[in-house]
């Protein structure tokens, strides 16, 4: 069994098949190209010569008739601006410009561009930016900036053509939707992406800015900004993976020797652990290096595996049968297990497939166990409400998929590496193959997503590393898609079980949940925190408990573990409310003690979608539309060893931290910190991430990277002023010189910064993230500390349900965020409505689908996994309350996480309220909705 289909399998499968089989094919081809006569490529195969004009070169290329376009213009042209993320022309992102037309660019041969003229990214912002790419980063309509070239030229395009048919006036929503439904944008740019192009195409931006609220805008929507996948460095190989066909084996016999014979093939290291079992469909046997993927292709080919194949537990269901066999079925076999959580892992016992019970959050557990049985054997005396949820496996589905490139040379060690964690990931490099930590370098200059599991050292960065090891040379590893949906990260499956009890007079009086998570062969998915956090004054019994399957392992994804818990928590309020006959907000304010939350029930209350909602089950025809509420709550988290460095140069001011910004806009959040000190421009600082050798940066995990770094930053400016404000007493002996905005005051003017800036020795400071007032909830554990604070969300959510074909389709959502202080407002919307982006594909549309009796992807293409396009997303408002958080240090937390949670459950309640049926699984997939919603 073949695990991966290739760009290069593909092509070859269609045009490349016939060219390289059949000779009569190839001269046919070469005698309409005109080419010279085909010559074999150094591992087989023909090519053609073709001509082309590429931004404005004239080019000829050697290609092979299974060369793709895009490996052209990024191999071999250099043109990394187009990017390559799902390889079967799916997501859009290596759309360029063919003749003026926009085309997918991965399974496009390279041949097709003979006489014909390409424009790229590159070439659009050639003499002065394209009107799109000054609206993209005026209205930021970007955020980790993968999907936006290829976004940028297909809308581009769009607006050059509306522009001549139409003049200025503004395209609808619809319009744009139809132009760019051939791209993804995982970080749910969407909402603004339709200002962007909408205002472009009104004249706009016809001639500014060329700044946005994003500082690293320009090189995302100019395609200069390198990502992991796009380094090239001198006689770097190409590593791959060969993975595991099978969902549970023993590996009886494993010979590569024929595989280091082959031509191109630099050598082969073994990824497999001692005890040589392999437990899911994916697992990593191998890697190899070779010169190109086509000689990886055929070396992998060579590798000769004996297996052992035994039964598979696949599934919930076969995960929780007493008869099962263990995955894990000795003590020993369970050391070291992969963490599906954040938080470290916490000893628990085992039986079989189920480790837990997790239940140290429970709260008055007797209590509320009495209080269930109590309303339910005398109901009359109030209620209690009993339901099983449960959700899907849900794929991080980062556009930049995992990718390392790692050199390993006699003075050290350098690794490019698509990651979360910077500074964690150079330290973990260096204690796991024992170098000093100077010897080495991580570098992440720019991050294509990461949602959660680019956050520790996996197995491309132990390939790539080890072969560069082996080999001596520079080594990339970079997973196919289908590679990223199997094993690049997941949000497990989950069952909850949830118990309420009310009284008559309509009092919490307790709640029981269990929930039974499959990781797949990943424990401690634990989200009782989350059920313990929300209504916090009632009585709890919470149990978690880990269900072991043959299943790839799940991974933290962006609020781990919350979705699901209030997909349960949510409704079950909701089903309460509607079985007394009230409000569900006003529900919810007499059950929460959160300060936050509480002004926000009273925007969401005032919302006119909220007062004009109907009772359930109003409309009887075809469609029908419905409001929902949901509450959220996130704990609020930082990391105290930041720190962030600050100098004064010629050219202004340099800020740097080993952080990353994989879309969450580290560095404008760095960059606002100096700029309220100093009374500038956030445009005007400088600010380098992405480099393990500069001070200590956070990673980005638990929303706590704003919640670090500003602080830090804003600490580093305030000394830095002081010291230029003594330096300017000193040199210039201008003793009465203060501080003020914009520069320094002195005599009834203002010297600005920029001048003192220039006259100024190279300064420097370095800024801490200072403990908060009143210390922390939880002292630092391993570098994180978790804050006195919970941080507050109200989502309504405005649906219509299609009952004839069982679709769903969002119309609004409002997002009521309490976080304290926003550091950067438009970033801060574009994160709350990306995340919700996110949660409207988990709600309705994302679900990996294995082989239930094997374990095989079933979804392992973007187009079986289902992310949201751009008409998929409704419109959005976004209300931030920044009262409160007075003692956080800088008075702001992260939302990253908060706005994931609630979503889902608010569609469900809107689905309710529609149609007077209540989802209870997700996806809300259309057969779901037919079978539930009767007449
Ligand atoms: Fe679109 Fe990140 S900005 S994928």
């Amino acid at each position: 069994m073949k695990f991966t289909t290739t760009r290069r399998g593909l092509l070859r499968g269609t045009l490349g098949t016939a060219l390289a089989t059949t000779a009569g094919c190839r001269r046919e081809l070469e005698s309409e190209l005109g080419s010279a006569p085909a010559v074999e490529p150094p591992h087989g195969g023909p090519q053609v010569s073709i001509t082309t004009t590429v931004n404005g070169v004239a080019r000829t290329a050697q290609v092979g008739v299974d060369t793709s376009a895009s490996e052209l213009l990024r191999d071999t042209l250099k043109l990394t601006g187009t990017k390559v993320s799902c390889g079967h022309g799916a997501c859009g992102a290596c759309t360029v410009q063919l003749d003026g037309v926009p085309v997918t660019t991965c399974i496009l041969p390279a041949t097709s561009l003979h006489g014909k003229a390409v424009t790229t990214v590159e070439a659009l912002g050639q003499g002065g930016l394209h009107p799109v790419q000054r609206a993209f980063m005026a209205e930021d309509a970007l955020q980790c900036g993968f999907c936006t070239p290829g976004f940028v030229v297909e809308a581009a395009a769009f607006h050059d053509k509306w522009r001549a048919e139409q003049g200025a006036r503004a395209p609808t929503r619809d319009e744009i939707a139809a132009a760019l439904a051939g791209h993804l944008c995982r970080c749910g740019a969407y909402e603004n992406i339709y200002a962007a192009v909408a205002g472009a195409c009104a004249g706009k931006f016809d001639k500014s800015p060329e700044t946005g609220p994003r500082v690293d805008a320009r090189a995302k929507v100019t395609g200069e900004a390198r990502y992991t996948v796009d380094v090239q460095l001198p006689n770097q190989l190409v590593g791959k993976l060969l993975r595991s066909p099978h969902a549970h084996a023993q590996v009886k016999r494993l010979d590569w020797s024929k595989a280091v014979a082959a031509p191109g093939v630099h050598g082969v290291v073994e990824l497999l652990g001692a005890q040589r079992t392999l437990r899911y469909v994916g697992q990593e046997l191998v890697a190899l290096a070779a010169v190109d993927e086509e000689a990886a292709a055929r070396g992998l080919s060579l590798i000769e595996v004996e297996y052992e194949v035994k039964p598979a537990i696949i599934g919930l269901d076969a995960g929780l049968d007493p008869k099962a066999l263990p995955v894990y079925p000795t003590r020993n076999t369970r050391k070291a297990l992969p963490n599906a959580n954040e938080a470290p892992l916490l000893p628990v016992r085992w039986s079989g497939n189920l480790r837990g019970p997790f239940q140290f959050l429970s709260k008055k557990r007797g209590a509320a166990e009495r209080a269930v049985k109590r309303r339910r054997e005398a109901p009359a005396d109030g209620v209690a409400l009993a339901a099983t949820y449960e959700t899907q496996v849900q794929c991080h589905t980062c556009l930049e998929p995992h990718a390392c490139v790692a050199d390993w040379r006699d003075d050290g060690l350098t690794v490019h590496l698509s990651t979360q964690a910077v500074h964690t990931m150079s330290e973990d490099i260096a204690q796991r193959w024992k170098l000093k930590h100077e010897a080495v370098q991580v570098l992440a200059p720019y991050v294509g997503g990461g949602f959660g599991s680019k956050a520790t050292l996996t197995t491309e960065t132990i390939a790539a590393v080890e072969l560069s090891r082996l080999t001596k040379r520079p080594v990339m590893v970079a997973l196919e898609r289908r590679e990223e949906l199997a094993v690049g990260g997941n949000r497990p499956a989950q069952r909850t079980e949830i118990a309420l009890a009310s009284s008559a007079s309509g009092e919490l009086e307790g709640m029981t949940v269990r929930s039974y998570t499959d990781a797949g062969v990943a424990v401690g998915s634990a989200p009782s925190m989350l059920f313990r956090i929300m209504y916090a004054d009632a009585p709890k019994h919470i149990e978690d408990w880990d269900v072991l399957t043959h299943a790839p392992p799940g991974k933290p994804l962006r609020a781990p573990g919350g979705p699901p818990a209030f997909w349960a928590l949510e409704q079950t309020i909701d089903e309460l409310a509607h079985h007394r006959g009230e409000d569900p907000i006003a529900v919810r304010r007499r059950f929460d003690p959160n300060p936050a939350r509480a002004k926000l029930y009273a925007w969401a209350s005032a919302l006119p979608v909220w007062r004009g909602r109907r009772p359930p089950a109003q409309d009887k025809g075809r469609f029908r539309r419905g409001v929902g509420v949901a509450a959220a709550g996130w704990p609020y988290f930082v990391q105290p060893s930041t720190r962030v460095q600050l100098e004064v140069t010629a050219g202004g001011l340099v800020a740097s931290t080993a952080a990353q910004d994989m879309g969450n806009g580290t560095r404008s959040v760095i960059a606002q910190a100096v700029a309220d000190v100093f009374g500038v421009s956030p445009s005007s600082i400088t600010v380098q991430l992405g480099d393990s050798r500069y001070v200590p940066g956070p990673m980005s995990g638990g929303s706590r990277t704003s919640a670090s770094v500003y602080p830090a930053a804003y600490h580093a400016a305030i000394e830095l002023r002081e010291e230029l404000v003594d330096f300017a007493r000193g040199r210039f002996g201008i003793a009465g010189a203060v501080a003020a905005p914009g520069g320094l005051h002195h005599g009834g003017r203002t010297i600005p910064w920029a001048d003192v800036f220039k006259a100024a020795p190279r300064l420097s400071t370095v800024g801490k993230r200072k403990r908060d007032k009143g210390g922390y909830f939880l002292p630092p554990i391993k570098d994180l500390a978790v804050g006195k604070y919970v941080s507050g969300g109200v989502h309504v959510t405005e649906l219509e349900v299609d009952t004839r074909l069982g679709r769903i389709r969002v119309l609004g959502s409002w997002i009521g965020i309490g976080v304290g202080k926003i550091y950067v407002p438009k970033l801060a919307r574009s994160q709350a409505i990306g995340g919700v982006t996110q949660a409207i594909g988990y709600a309705l549309y994302e679900e990996r689908r294995l082989d239930p009796r094997f374990g095989a992807l079933l979804t392992g293409g973007l187009e079986d996994y289902r992310i949201p396009g751009i008409a998929d997303i409704g419109e959005f408002e976004v209300y931030f309350m920044e009262d409160g958080f007075e003692n956080v240090r800088s008075g702001g937390v992260g939302l990253g996480e908060l706005v994931k949670l609630a979503p889902a459950a608010a569609i469900g309640n809107a689905v309710f309220n529609a149609t007077g049926w209540r989802p209870r699984q997700l996806p809300i997939r259309p057969d779901r909705v037919l079978a539930g919603v009767k007449g």
